[in-house]
C-alpha cells in the first residue's frame, strides 16, 4: 500500500464553473479512485485561487466586495465538486488565513533566489501571465487564449533567478524524474523552459492590491501565480508541518494552457525550498463546444449544471470521462451527448443490465461464474492514465456482453427444456457483466455498484426502472 497526493488546479473565482472546468476533478477523481481500488492511501486537493487582477476587476465590475464576490463564487465551485461527486479530502482557497501566512513563510525561505529589479515588458491579465517580446511577436500583440491585446508594463518586480534552477529541472523533466504527460508537451516544456527568463514573483501594490502582501516590503504583492501554486504544499500545511508523508504529489493534473506553471515556475519554487518534484503532471485537452472554444463572447459557454441535469451525473461523467479524449481537445455538443447517452448508456448498458436480470430472475439463476481473465491491457492504460482509452477498453466488454447474449440465446435454451444450459450461459454472463461493472468503477461508480447490488442478490429482481431510462 502506498500513499498517493493527487492535485487539480485550482480555478479562478472570477466566474461561474463551466465544463472545462469538470475535466481537472474528474480525471483526478477517476485516478484516486482507482488508487483506492488498489489498495493506496489517497490524498486528494481541490480549491479555488482567489487572488489577483482578474477575480479583483470582475467584482469591481459586479458591484462586489472583492472578499463577498471571491466568497460567493468560491463557494459555486465547492458546489460543483460536491455535485460530481468527486472525492477530493482536502480543500482550500487562497485567501484562508492560513495560506496566506504559509506563502509569506514560503517566501521568505526563497529569499536568497530573489532579486528585485524594474520590469519593462509585457503582460497578459487574463493568464495573469508575463509575456516574453518573443511570445508578443508570435502572437501579433495579442493573446492567443484571451483575444485581449497584452498590456504595456513598466514597474519594479521581485525576480527568481532562473538560472539556480533551470539545469536541475531539464535534468528532471528529461530523465522523467518528473514525468509530464504527453510526451508531446513534455517536448514543448522543455523548449520553453530554454526560453525562460528569470520569473516575475511580485507587483507593485499600486497595480495589484488583491493578493498576498510581501514580507518586509509593504509596497509589493505576491504574483498570483507564486500564491497560486503553493496551495498544493501550504493545504498540506507546509512549513508549519512536515508533509514529507505525501509530497511529492503523485500526480497532478492541469489544463494544457496552464502545463508550463506548473512544469517550469513551480518546480523553480520547489527546487528554492529544496522540496521534490511532483511526479508527474498530466496535462489534459479542452473542451470545445460545437468545435470553438467556449467564450462569453461567442456565447457558446455550456452550464454544467444543465448538463447534470439532462441526463443525471452519471452521464456526466459518462460523456467527460470518454468522450472527451484524456489528452487531446474533444467536443462537446448537446446531439453528441443526447446520442451517447440513448446509444450507449440506455441501450448498450442499461438494457443488458434490464435483459440479463429478467433472465435470471425468470429461470431462477442463482451463483455467478466470474471469468478468470486479468484485464492486462486495462491496468497498463489506467497506469498511463490513458483514461478515456481504459474507458473504452471496459465499454468494449459491455459491447461483448451484448453479441454474447445474442449469440448464445439463453431465452431459447430455455423454451428447448435446457434449463441447466440457460442458467448456465446466464451466470456467466453475469459475471462477464460483474467484471466489467469493476472496471467501470472509477468512471461510473454510482452504475457500478447498482449493477452489483443485483446481481450479488440472494435473488436477482430486475430493476424497476432501468438504469438509464430512454430520453
Ligand atoms: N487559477 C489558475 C490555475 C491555478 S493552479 C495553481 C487557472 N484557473 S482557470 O479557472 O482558468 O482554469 C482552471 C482549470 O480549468 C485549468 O486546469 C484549465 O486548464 C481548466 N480549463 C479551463 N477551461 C477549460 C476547457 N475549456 N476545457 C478543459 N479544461 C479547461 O488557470
Amino acid at each position: 500500500m502506498s500513499k498517493v497526493y493527487i492535485c487539480t488546479a485550482i480555478p479562478y473565482v472570477n466566474g461561474n464553473p463551466h465544463i472545462g472546468h469538470a475535466m481537472d476533478y474528474l480525471l483526478a477523481d477517476t485516478y484516486a479512485r482507482y488508487r483506492r481500488s488498489q489498495g493506496d492511501e489517497v490524498r486528494f486537493q481541490v480549491g479555488t485561487d482567489e487572488h489577483g487582477n482578474k477575480v479583483y476587476s470582475t467584482a469591481q465590475k459586479n458591484g462586489l466586495s472583492v472578499e463577498a464576490y471571491a466568497a460567493q463564487n468560491s463557494q459555486k465551485f465547492q458546489d460543483f465538486i460536491k455535485k460530481l461527486d468527486i472525492t477530493y479530502t482536502d480543500a482550500i482557497r487562497t485567501t484562508d488565513a492560513d495560506h496566506v501566512r504559509r506563502c509569506q513563510e514560503i517566501w521568505k525561505q526563497l529569499e536568497p533566489h530573489i532579486y528585485a529589479a524594474n520590469y519593462d515588458g509585457w503582460y497578459c491579465e487574463g493568464c495573469e501571465s508575463f509575456v516574453t517580446q518573443k511570445e508578443y511577436d508570435e502572437n501579433g500583440g495579442i493573446c492567443p487564449d484571451h483575444q485581449k491585446p497584452y498590456q504595456k508594463l513598466t514597474e519594479k518586480n521581485y525576480y527568481l533567478r532562473m538560472d539556480d534552477f533551470r539545469d536541475q529541472i531539464r535534468a528532471k523533466i528529461e530523465s522523467d524524474e518528473m514525468l509530464i504527460l504527453p510526451e508531446f508537451r513534455k517536448q514543448e516544456m522543455l523548449r520553453l523552459l530554454e526560453d525562460t527568463p528569470d520569473i516575475s514573483i511580485s507587483r507593485p501594490r499600486k497595480q495589484l492590491s488583491w493578493g498576498v502582501p510581501v514580507p518586509g516590503d509593504d509596497e509589493q504583492v505576491m504574483y498570483v501565480w507564486v500564491d497560486a501554486l503553493s496551495n498544493y504544499i501550504t493545504v498540506l500545511g507546509y512549513p508549519d508541518q512536515d508533509i514529507s508523508e505525501w509530497w511529492p504529489a503523485s500526480a497532478q493534473f492541469v489544463g494544457k494552457d496552464i502545463l508550463r506553471f506548473h512544469t517550469i515556475t513551480w518546480p523553480a519554487i520547489l527546487l528554492g525550498l529544496d522540496l521534490k518534484l511532483p511526479q508527474k503532471v498530466i496535462s489534459h485537452g479542452h473542451v470545445l463546444a460545437g468545435g470553438q472554444k467556449m467564450s462569453k463572447s461567442i456565447g457558446n459557454v455550456v452550464d454544467p449544471m444543465a448538463v447534470l441535469e439532462r441526463h443525471g451525473l452519471e452521464a456526466f461523467r459518462y460523456y467527460f470521462l470518454r468522450h472527451i479524449d484524456t489528452f487531446a481537445d474533444s467536443d462537446f455538443t448537446w446531439e453528441k451527448f443526447d446520442e451517447a447517452y440513448n446509444n450507449e448508456l440506455a441501450n448498450d448498458l442499461g438494457n443488458l443490465v434490464q435483459r440479463l436480470a429478467t433472465l435470471c430472475r425468470k429461470n431462477e439463476v442463482h451463483g455467478i461464474s466470474m471469468p478468470e481473465v486479468v484485464d492486462e491491457e486495462y491496468r497498463k492504460l489506467m497506469d498511463r492514465y490513458e483514461f478515456s482509452k481504459a474507458f473504452d477498453y471496459a465499454w468494449g466488454k459491455v459491447q461483448q456482453l451484448n453479441k454474447d447474449i445474442d449469440i448464445a440465446k439463453p431465452w431459447e435454451l430455455a423454451k428447448q427444456g435446457k434449463v441447466e444450459e440457460a442458467r448456465n450461459v446466464l451466470s456467466q454472463l453475469v459475471g462477464g457483466l460483474l467484471k466489467a461493472s469493476e472496471l467501470l468503477e472509477p468512471f461510473l461508480p454510482e452504475t457500478s455498484a447498482k449493477i452489483q447490488s443485483i446481481f450479488i442478490a440472494d435473488e436477482i429482481v430486475p430493476p424497476s426502472t432501468p438504469l438509464f431510462p430512454k430520453a
